[in-house]
């Protein structure tokens, strides 16, 4: 059984995330189907998909305008929230250490944090892959996960670009990363791989020993793309 999990960012429509919904709702399948959805599709029942948000105030409460609580994702029917995800720490300067904080908010609030980590094409270039990999668990992942959480590694430079690295680097890394989980004491995490997840890569990037699933992005968007990725794999 593989976890398959979308990511919307900030892309769709409720009236898109219902069509998505039906069109979910038949498929033969037992692995775990996740739709991570901007805060406002929320609330909307996603029958065969569990529903999940993309970012979690760090914070519980209070004077933090603009911010969502884990507490109130749960309230509107989420099970699951990215944290760390590539384009936040890009664009908003989110480092470990908040992801961190983020992730140990949504394990509160009874939230399973998806917490991502990967290089950038400087970090990979530099010959900084396992090293970035290694203290991105390390350090993202908090204390306490009441076993609640799910790894994704996504290099950087791949997201949405069209690019894969290769079956024997991403073998690499999820070697890494079950190993590192294992030594902090929470080996069986399951970790998945997200960048350029398409119906035609999907089963073969499965198949690679440590990966658990995928995070996907624009190929979840459409049913004619996202289902033919969850019923590649058993
Ligand atoms: P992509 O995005 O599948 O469009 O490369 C993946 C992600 O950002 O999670």
């Amino acid at each position: 059984m593989k976890f398959i999990a979308g990511n919307w960012k900030m892309n769709g429509s409720r009236g898109a995330l219902k069509t998505m919904v039906d069109a979910l709702r038949d498929i033969e399948t037992d692995n775990t189907v996740v739709l991570c959805v901007p805060y406002t599709m929320l609330g909307i029942d996603g029958g065969r998909a569990s529903m999940g948000a993309q970012d979690v105030s760090p914070h519980a409460k209070g004077a933090f305008t603009g911010e969502v609580s884990a507490e109130m994702l749960q309230e509107a029917g989420a099970k699951y929230v990215i944290v760390g995800h590539s384009e936040r720490r890009q664009y908003h300067g989110e480092t470990n250490a908040i992801v961190r904080e983020k992730a140990a908010a949504a394990i509160a609030a009874g939230l399973t944090p998806i917490i991502c980590v990967g290089e950038t094409m400087d970090e990979k270039q530099a010959g900084k892959t396992m090293a970035v990999i290694e203290s991105g668990v390390r350090e993202s992942v908090p204390e306490n996960t009441n076993g609640k959480i799910v790894i994704a590694y996504e290099p950087r430079w791949a997201i949405g670009a069209g690019l894969t690295p290769t079956s024997a680097e991403i073998a690499e890394a999820h070697t890494l990363i079950a190993n590192t989980l294992h030594n902090m004491g929470i080996g069986g995490t399951p970790v998945l791989y997200g960048a350029s997840v398409k119906g035609n890569n999907a089963a073969e990037i499965m198949s690679i020993p440590n990966v658990d699933g995928v995070l996907v992005g624009g190929a979840s968007l459409k049913p004619d793309d996202f289902i033919p990725i969850i019923t590649s794999v058993k």
